[in-house]
């Protein structure tokens, strides 16, 4: 049995064979009679639509878990949260605050356990990502990716699952807001080797892909205008988008906060592919459950 916390967890072959179940036309009904627990701490709009969509196209029954009903660690421990959620499902899907409390949840499950976003990883919107560069770009291998923003939990599963795949990952962050060296460290141990830059001009120089995400994640509210003045010179608009390859793309994980990150104008654009990036989250999805059911069988 696997468990999917973050990109690091797979090798390259077991990245491209997520992303085959993902675009494999009728899959088998894996989940027939099974449920699929998805418990949220924070909001969510495409990842738990698209999730639940997934586990519905396999057969199952997805189970929503609110932040209302979750009180991990305050009505019952992580731990008996995870091995109740397991007498009833097949997978558990969770969105966390802390990392660690995914890495609990899988030390004790009896079923897999899919980090559906944690203050240090977001995989599975890295593999639909990297679904949507193949389909515009046609290929992985040897691709430019550019990465302008926060070096946050979106930029740490792209940069690993870009690498695993073969492609040069730029990212430009202001001071404070890049990898960490134990980051960056660790992606180099999986061969992965992301370019650190200040200046966005050097990472999306010739780019074949420019990928933004918010300025402040979900937990760091209280940091936002402090934020909006160190990423001041960060925005991804036309402007920063001439310098990439004539036919670069443009990819957003959404949801976007228009006019600080990204301008109206690249988001909307003709260089955008932000919704079929965002429906790629459902083929993903289902790509990665029909793998995790491979692997526990
Ligand atoms: N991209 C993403 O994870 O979106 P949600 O927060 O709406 O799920
Ligand atoms: N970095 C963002 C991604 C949201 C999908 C956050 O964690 O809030």
């Amino acid at each position: 049995m696997r468990h999917f916390l973050d990109i690091d967890d797979l090798n390259p072959s077991e990245l491209a064979r997520i992303m085959n179940l993902a675009t494999t036309p009728n899959p088998p009904p894996v989940l027939a009679g099974k449920g699929a627990a998805l418990l949220f701490e924070k909001p969510s709009a495409r990842t738990r639509s698209s999730t639940e969509m997934a586990v519905v196209q396999l057969g199952g029954h997805p189970i929503y878990i609110g932040p209302a009903e979750v009180g991990l660690d305050e009505r019952e421990s992580v731990e008996d949260v995870t091995r109740t959620l397991a007498c009833y499902s097949a997978v558990i899907g969770a969105r966390v605050f802390a990392h660690d409390t995914v890495k609990r949840m899988a030390a004790v499950s009896a079923v897999p356990v899919i980090n559906l976003l944690s203050d240090a990883a977001h995989p599975t919107q890295a593999v639909a990502d990297l679904l949507t560069i193949r389909a515009a770009r046609g290929h992985l291998e040897g691709r430019v990716l550019a990465y302008v923003g926060d070096a946050n939990n979106v930029a740490h599963s792209l940069a690993y699952a870009a690498g695993l795949a073969g492609m040069a990952v730029r990212i430009a962050s202001p001071p404070g807001y890049e990898f960490s060296e134990a980051d960056l460290r660790r992606m180099r141990r999986h061969g992965c080797e992301p370019v650190q830059v200040q200046r966005p001009a050097e990472a999306v120089n010739g780019a074949d892909v420019v990928y933004t995400d918010v300025w402040t994640s979900m937990g760091q509210e209280q940091e936002a205008e402090q934020r909006r003045e160190d990423f001041r010179g960060f925005r991804v608009d036309r402007r920063m988008m001439a310098r990439a390859s004539a036919d670069a793309v443009f990819l957003h994980c959404l949801p976007a906060h228009r006019g600080e990150e990204v301008a109206s104008t690249v988001l909307d654009g003709p260089q955008s592919r932000v919704w079929p990036q965002a429906a790629n989250r459902m083929h993903a999805a289902r790509g990665l459950l029909l793998w995790l059911m491979e692997q526990a069988d």
